[in-house]
C-alpha cells in the first residue's frame, strides 16, 4: 500500500544506509566530537558559506525547534510565529514548557507579514509583559507555500528594527530551496537568518536536522542545553555520517527535486479530476479539496489500519 500522508514513510535513501554500513566499525569518540561531525559540519559552512557558523546535528525538528529558541532566550522573552506554525500548534507545548510564551499572529498562504509583527511590537513595550526576541517561520511553511527572497528581507528588516533574532525552521528547507520559482538559496537564507537548520528526516535521511547557528552571539555553550534536554547523542556520529553523505554531491537536492517533482505529478493529477487546492502547490506537501465521499474512498485505500 502506498502512503500519501507524509515524506517520511519509508526508512532512508539507499546511499544513507549504505554510508552508514561502510563507516559502522570505524572507532570515534563520542558525543560529536568524531571525524564524521567535523566534516559534516565542515562541508556545510561550505555549503552555506559562513565559515564561522556554530553547527549541530540533533535528532528531530522539536527538538532543534526546542532547543535552539530556548537557548537564546531570557526567563522573560517570548516566540512570534504564524497562527499555524509548527511551533504553535503542533510541539505540544514544548516552548511553552519551557517558560516561553509564543505569540501566534494571523498568516496569509502560512505566511507572516511585517506589519502584524509590528503592530505586535507596539503592545510589548516595557517589562509589564513579556519580551518577543524571536521571529520563527517556517520554510516550507506549514502549507507548503516558499517565502521568496524579498519577503525574508523584509522579515530581516523587521527583526533588525525590532532587536528581535530571525529563526527559520528547515524541516523542510530542502522542498523549498529547490521549489520552482524559488529565490531564496541556503546561502541567502543563512545570510538572513540569526539561526536556521536543515532538516534531514523528511529529505532522505534515517534521521536527523543540522542546526546552524550563524549570528556568534548565541554560539556560546550550546553544547551545555543540547546535553541539558538529553540531545547530546553519545553516538552522534550516527546524523553526522548522513548529512555528509547527504551533502557531498548534491544528494540533499536531489532528493528534495524528487520529492517535489512527484507532488507536482500528483498535483496535475487531482487537477485534471477537477479538484482544487486550499494552497496552490509549491513544493511536496499537497492541500487538495476532496468531497466526503472521495475522502472515505481514498482512506479505504490509502489509510493504514495502524493510523490514529
Ligand atoms: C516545519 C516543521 N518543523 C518541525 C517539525 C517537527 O519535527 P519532528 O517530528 O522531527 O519533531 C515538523 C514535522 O513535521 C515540521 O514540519
Amino acid at each position: 500500500m502506498f502512503s500519501f500522508l507524509n515524506d517520511y514513510s519509508e526508512g532512508a535513501h539507499p546511499r544513507i544506509l549504505a554510508a552508514l554500513q561502510e563507516t559502522n566499525l570505524q572507532q570515534e569518540p563520542g558525543y560529536g566530537l568524531d571525524s564524521f561531525s567535523q566534516a559534516a559540519a565542515d562541508l556545510l559552512r561550505d555549503v552555506i558559506k559562513q565559515p564561522k557558523a556554530a553547527i549541530h546535528f540533533v535528532s528531530t525538528g522539536t527538538q532543534a525547534n526546542l532547543i535552539t529558541l530556548s537557548s537564546f532566550l531570557k526567563s522573560y522573552e517570548s516566540i512570534i510565529a504564524a497562527e499555524h506554525g509548527h511551533i504553535s500548534v503542533h510541539e505540544t507545548g514544548a516552548l511553552e514548557a519551557a517558560g516561553h510564551k509564543v505569540h501566534a499572529l494571523p498568516s496569509q498562504a502560512g505566511k507572516l507579514d511585517p506589519e502584524s509583527i509590528c503592530d505586535l511590537m507596539a503592545f510589548h513595550k516595557d517589562e509589564h509583559s513579556v519580551r518577543p526576541r524571536v521571529l520563527y517561520i517556517s520554510q516550507a511553511t506549514e502549507v507548503g507555500t516558499i517565502y521568496n527572497k524579498q519577503e525574508l528581507q523584509a522579515l530581516r528588516a523587521v527583526c533588525n528594527a525590532h532587536q528581535l533574532y530571525f529563526f527559520l525552521d528547515g524541516a523542510r528547507l530542502g522542498n523549498a530551496v529547490v521549489a520552482e520559482g524559488n529565490d531564496a538559496d541556503l546561502v541567502d537564507i543563512a545570510g538572513l537568518c540569526d539561526a536556521f537548520y536543515i532538516g534531514g528526516t523528511k529529505n532522505g535521511a534515517l534521521l536527523g536536522e543540522a542546526v546552524v547557528i550563524v549570528n556568534p552571539a548565541l554560539q556560546d555553550s550550546f553544547r551545555y542545553h543540547l546535553k541539558q534536554r538529553g540531545a547530546l547523542m553519545a553516538k552522534g556520529r550516527v546524523i553526522a555520517v548522513q548529512f555528509r553523505e547527504l551533502f557531498r554531491d548534491g544528494l540533499y537536492f536531489e532528493n528534495a527535486r524528487h520529492a517535489n517533482a512527484m507532488a507536482q505529478k500528483l498535483a496535475h493529477g487531482i487537477q485534471a479530476h477537477g479538484y482544487a487546492f486550499a494552497q496552490e502547490p509549491q513544493t511536496n506537501q499537497l492541500f487538495p479539496i476532496f468531497p466526503g465521499i472521495v475522502i472515505e474512498k481514498l482512506k479505504k485505500d490509502y489509510e493504514s489500519p495502524f493510523q490514529k
